[in-house]
This record gives structure tokens, sequence and C-alpha cells, in this order.
């Protein structure tokens, strides 16, 4: 029987993957690949088989890609050496038989100049080999999650403001879960192969929309505080951020105000078959980050 595997089981967007395929096939039919699976236990207890894999490690690959069909390839974090894992996962994979991947890159604005560091280019890399590949593939964009900008203005935001650096730009960021289940959808539903899609949320909101947003929910008035980078800088590594983070969340605070994520093409909802949650109602139901 093929089967669909989701790398990543043991991290947010793998493990709520799953747990929507879960809805949509038997367990039977669904593998999860993790370094540690002692780290899925709870996909495991709902029947789904966790095999252990690396994506530095070729012949793990193989071997967890054993009677697999279809791989969600959840991106390594930033900061390893994404193009290399990545490279190594596609040729594993095409090794063992697997006929589709699903990738899902940091979405970029058609003929952007834009650059994210440890991001765009290894999404880039990725997107070449998988096309140079004998392999069907789905490319699904993802925009900031919901719980990243959330963390670009901090746990704080409802008493000291939205203090990020200056800019009217707008993000239309989508919740992980969102993300999660339309990934279930394409690795589920027929006609997704060789297709691209956008997966930004709706609607797109500035940093001031957001400090609108907080004081409605608060009933008291949040105000948007435009900060410098320097001060910015300030602000992460005084909450904890090593400054090599900091620098790195900085620059996807640069590209929401510059409008990278601004389009509302619908392709989420479309997946969804509803209206993705906003980020007013996310905000409402998570007032604090989840790590
Ligand atoms: N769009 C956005 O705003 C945004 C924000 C943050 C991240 N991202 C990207 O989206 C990815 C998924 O996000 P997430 O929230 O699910 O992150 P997460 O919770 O940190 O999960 C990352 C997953 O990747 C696995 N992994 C890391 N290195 C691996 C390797 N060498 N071999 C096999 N598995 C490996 C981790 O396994 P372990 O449990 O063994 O570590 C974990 O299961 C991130 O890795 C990052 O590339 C996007």
């Amino acid at each position: 029987m093929s089967k669909i595997l989701v790398t990543g089981a043991s991290g947010h967007l793998g493990r709520m993957t799953l747990q929507h395929l879960l809805g949509r096939r038997p367990a039977t039919e669904l593998v999860g690949l993790a370094r540690d699976p002692g780290k899925a236990a709870d996909l495991a207890a709902h029947g789904v088989e966790i095999r252990a894999g690396d994506y530095v490690d070729h012949d793990s690959l193989t071997r967890a890609f054993a009677g697999v069909e279809k791989v969600l390839l959840v991106p390594a974090p930033a900061f390893t050496d994404r193009s290399t894992q990545h490279a190594t996962v596609i040729a594993a994979a095409e090794e063992a038989g697997v006929e589709h991947i699903v990738y899902p890159p940091i979405i970029r604005k058609a003929g952007s100049e834009f650059a994210l560091p440890q991001v765009t280019e290894p999404d880039t890399a990725t997107i070449k080999v998988l096309e140079a590949s004998g392999l069907r593939s789905t490319i699904l964009g993802h925009p900031p999650y919901i719980e990243s900008v959330q963390g670009y203005i901090g746990d704080n935001a409802f008493e000291s403001g939205v203090r990020v650096p200056a800019g009217d730009g707008k993000v239309a960021p989508a919740s992980r879960a969102d993300l999660a289940e339309a990934q279930a959808v394409v690795l589920t539903e027929p006609g997704h192969e060789g297709r691209t899609y956008a997966l930004h949320g709706a609607p797109a909101v500035s940093f001031s929309d957001v400090a609108e947003i907080l004081s409605e929910i608060r009933g008291t008035t949040v105000h948007h505080v435009p900060l410098s980078d320097e001060e910015y800088l300030d602000q992460l590594v005084a909450g904890g951020l090593p400054g090599a983070a900091a620098e790195f969340v900085l620059s996807w605070v640069h590209a929401v105000n510059r409008g990278e994520w601004d389009d509302q093409p619908g392709h989420l909802e479309r997946l969804l078959g509803r209206k993705p949650t906003t980020i007013a109602e996310f905000l409402r139901d998570h007032p604090a980050t989840a790590r």
C-alpha cells in the first residue's frame, strides 16, 4: 500500500499536518519521520508509524522512504545547511521510489530582489533540485506564520505597545494549523502535482493594524511605537534572543515593512474550503506566544 510520509513529525508543522491527515486517511497509510521517534510518541499512539531519519544521513532516509508514495518535506531550521540537507532528502526519495514531494518555501513575490538570509537562497536551491529530479512536486509557498508575527512584536506588546522598526507595509500571515491543514489537503487530493501555491492568510495587516487589533482585544489603547533598527535589536536581545537570531528577526520585519507578503491570491482559502483564521482571531485565542 502506498503511504504518505511527513518529515519533522516531532515539530509543530509536521505534527499538525499528520494530525490533519489522520482525519483524511487511515493511520496505516501515514508515516512520520523524526530524528528521535520518541518525540512523536503522541502520533504513534494514534497508529502513525514513526520512522527514524535524519536529513544529514542519506541511508536513514532511503530506509524511511520505503513504500512511500508522497513526502511532505518540512524545511530544516535556518542556521543549518538547509540546501544540502534538502538535496539529500530529495535524492533519497528518488532512490527509494517516492513519486511526489510537497515542499513549503517562504513566499517570494514574482521577480522580487528580496533575500532573507538563511531562507530564500536555500529555498531557491531546493526548488531547483526538485525541478531537476524525476519527482513530481508541489510548491506550497508559506507566508510568515501568525505565530512568528506574534514573536516579532513580543508577548509584552499588550503592555508596552507594538514596538517594531518603522514602516507601513502589510503582511498576510497564516496560522501553522491552517497551513498544516492545507498541506494535508494537497497530500490527499488529486490534481496538485506540478502546481505552485502561495498560502497567504487574510487579511493583510500592518504593524499599526496589529496595534489596533490588540487594542480591541484588551479594550485599552495599545500604541504602535516605531523604533530604529538598533532599538529593536536591543529590545530583542534584552528579551533573551542571541544577537544573530535578533538580526534574523529584524530581516523578517524589514520584509513585512516592504510588503513582501501582502498579496491575497486566495489559494489558502480555496484549499481549506473556508476562510483562514485571521490574525485578530488568533491573537484573541492565543494571547501569549506558543514556542
Ligand atoms: N513561515 C514562518 O514564519 C516560519 C517560521 C519558523 C520556521 N519556519 C520554517 O518551517 C519549518 C517548520 O516549522 P516548525 O514550526 O514546525 O519548526 P519546528 O517545530 O522547530 O520543527 C522542525 C522539525 O524539523 C526537524 N528537523 C530539524 N533538523 C532535522 C534533520 N537534520 N533531520 C530531520 N529532521 C530535522 C525537527 O526535528 P527535531 O525534533 O529532532 O529537532 C522538527 O521536527 C522550520 O524548520 C523552518 O524552516 C517558517
